[in-house]
């Protein structure tokens, strides 16, 4: 009896490890079998090449490493996670929470590609590859927490003046980034039938706890399926 895989998606800073961690603790907590992961897996070797890429040791412009290169990468991560650590567990009937996972490296490489023909023919491919050659399982339900593009531009503002305007790596916080980042969210959401939350009211975020409580309550529909 094949358990559930939900994943945990939205833009940087969104709240994603934090909604992650309490929605485990939550299940965990009422009994069931649940266990969560991120990715990139950056504990584990299987992360090298994603680490080379964001590090600039393929140029420093995102857009030198085409998108089909760049998901290989993150790819062999999700395989090396899946094959060693949550395989048997999800395969046993157990629960298991995604921080990131295909969703992410979908919307981050298929921003590359203006062509929206050439864009879907992407899709299809990284579909395709991951989930039928490579075999990692399909997720059961994505949970995009999905937050208005003024308060993301709020939120890295404030991140940037933490970092002194660093963040580390190659997919740069502008502006006109974070607006494809939003647009190709929509497109995802609806292409995929991703569940949304929104996480803001006006230009506030709600709080960590109401947000929970939708992510919650959307889960235990499908567990109870
Ligand atoms: N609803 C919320 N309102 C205000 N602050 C929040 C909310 N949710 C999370 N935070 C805070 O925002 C920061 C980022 O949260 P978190 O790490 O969970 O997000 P993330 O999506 O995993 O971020 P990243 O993109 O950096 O991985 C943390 O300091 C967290 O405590
Ligand atoms: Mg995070």
């Amino acid at each position: 009896m094949t358990g559930h895989l939900i994943i945990i998606e939205g833009g940087d800073g969104s709240g994603k490890a934090t909604q992650t961690r309490l929605l485990t603790e939550r299940l965990q907590h009422e009994g069931r079998q649940v266990r969560c992961v991120s990715f990139p897996d950056y504990d584990s070797e299987s992360s090298a090449l994603v680490k080379m890429y964001l590090n600039g040791d393929f140029g420093r412009d995102a857009n030198s490493v085409n998108p089909y290169a760049a998901s290989a990468f993150y790819a062999v991560d999700r395989f090396a996670s899946y094959q060693t650590k949550w395989k048997n567990f999800l395969l046993q009937g157990g629960t298991v929470i995604a921080d990131r996972y295909t969703t992410s490296n979908m919307l981050y490489q298929m921003i590359k590609i203006e062509d929206p023909a050439a864009r879907r023919r992407y899709l299809d491919w990284l579909w395709d590859f991951e989930f039928h050659k490579m075999g990692l399982p399909v997720p059961d339900m994505v949970i995009l927490l999905d937050v208005p593009l003024a308060v993301t531009e709020q939120l890295m503002a404030a991140r940037m003046g933490k970092t002194g305007g660093q963040t580390g790596d190659i997919h740069e916080q502008n502006e006109s980034f974070l607006k494809k980042c939003h647009e190709a969210y929509d497109q995802l959401a609806k292409q995929y039938s991703w569940q949304c939350i929104s996480c803001a009211l006006g230009e506030c975020m709600r709080s960590v706890e109401a947000i929970h409580e939708d992510v919650y309550s959307i889960v235990l529909k499908l567990l109870k399926k």
